[in-house]
């Protein structure tokens, strides 16, 4: 990359942090990027339980560690990222030999399992942890998604778990992380989670927004009520899980092979409505992370569709800066 190129981190200093999503294959594919643009670190999959503790009594720290060592080596913050969830947690943590797990073990093993991680994790260069991620139902009228927490445990799970983090550390911002998050059904089912904790005093510090967005969804509107609505709650924000796919939820065409040049327009004005209005609530805002540093990789490359390319990112696939890249830079 060119010298004159802005970094994203120096733009946005006054602002917020600028963190994206890394694996091992791209710490070291786009190592350059990553440690000249962002000065935050979210492991995309590394710190999920089922990587952290595929097996009971075992855990395997070794490549978030080295995550870890890069951010330490880079002057780089990390967002922990994530405790509890319905997907990508072993099912050992839910049996009891053949049997279901009952509600006593999963609490103890739920209680192990958080202090165990965030214990290892106890570094200053943590500034966030997602306690709970994505525990609410999209539609219809339930607050809470089917999961087995919800199943043996009841719904004071996402309360213990909070609680739990808390006695783990007792210094860290700890978050509740969910998608369709500006989504005006959801930010009211969100909303109405969040406050019930704070009204019971469970120790909840902030929302992460993961902003998977498209080129139409979500409106600019309904992006601000939810920040503002979230921001009523007088909590932190993060923007955690960012990216601008090209590709409408519901459009599972596999044709495009190349990002158009309209296309490429749409989404660098696109992203720079999004940035803009971050900058405008920068006082909620602390952190801004994109769920990975360019085209070359990320995970819609195979989500939903599977195999197909996706540009959602603010990096192309040689990891040089897209018209999106420049917009976001330039206010
Ligand atoms: C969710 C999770 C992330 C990641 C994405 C897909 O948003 O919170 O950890 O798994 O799905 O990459």
């Amino acid at each position: 990359m060119s010298e004159e190129v802005l970094k994203l981190k120096d733009v946005y200093k006054d602002y917020f942090k600028i963190g994206t999503a890394v694996n091992l294959e791209t710490l070291e594919k786009d190592k350059d990027l990553i440690a000249s643009q962002f000065n935050s670190m979210t492991a995309e999959n590394d710190m999920k339980p089922i990587i952290l503790s595929l097996e009971e009594e075992k855990f395997n720290y070794g490549p978030a560690d080295q995550i870890v060592q890069f951010a330490n080596d880079n002057n780089m913050g990390m967002r922990g990222h994530t405790l509890v969830w319905h997907n990508q947690t072993p099912g050992w943590m839910f049996k009891d030999g053949d049997k279901k797990a009952g509600r006593e073990l999963m609490l103890s093993r739920l209680e192990k399992y958080i202090h165990t991680t965030m214990n290892h994790y106890n570094d200053s260069l943590f500034y966030a942890w997602d306690v709970v991620n994505e525990a609410i139902d999209d539609t219809g009228s339930h607050l809470l998604r089917e999961s087995p927490w919800l199943d043996t445990i009841g719904e004071d799970y996402i309360e213990r778990a909070f609680e739990f983090a808390r006695d783990a550390n007792p210094d860290i911002p700890l978050f509740y992380n969910d998608y369709n998050e500006s989504h005006p059904h959801k930010r009211e089912k969100i909303y109405k989670l969040v406050k019930d904790l704070i009204d019971k005093e469970i120790p909840v510090d902030g929302i992460g927004l993961q902003a998977h967005w498209n080129l139409e969804a979500p409106h600019l509107d309904d992006i601000r009520r939810a920040i503002e609505k979230y921001a009523s709650l007088g909590l932190k924000l993060h923007v955690t899980e960012m990216d601008v796919s090209i590709f409408n939820f519901d459009d599972r065409r596999k044709d495009l092979t190349t990002l158009s040049p309209e296309m490429e327009e749409k989404q660098a004005e696109r992203y720079g409505e999004f940035f803009s209005i971050f900058r405008e609530y920068h006082e909620y805002i602390d952190s801004v992370t994109l769920w990975a540093a360019s085209d070359r990789y990320n995970w819609l490359n195979d989500f939903p569709v599977e195999n197909r390319k996706n540009w959602p990112m603010l990096f192309d696939e040689a990891n040089q800066p897209k018209e999106s890249f420049y917009r976001v830079t330039s206010f």
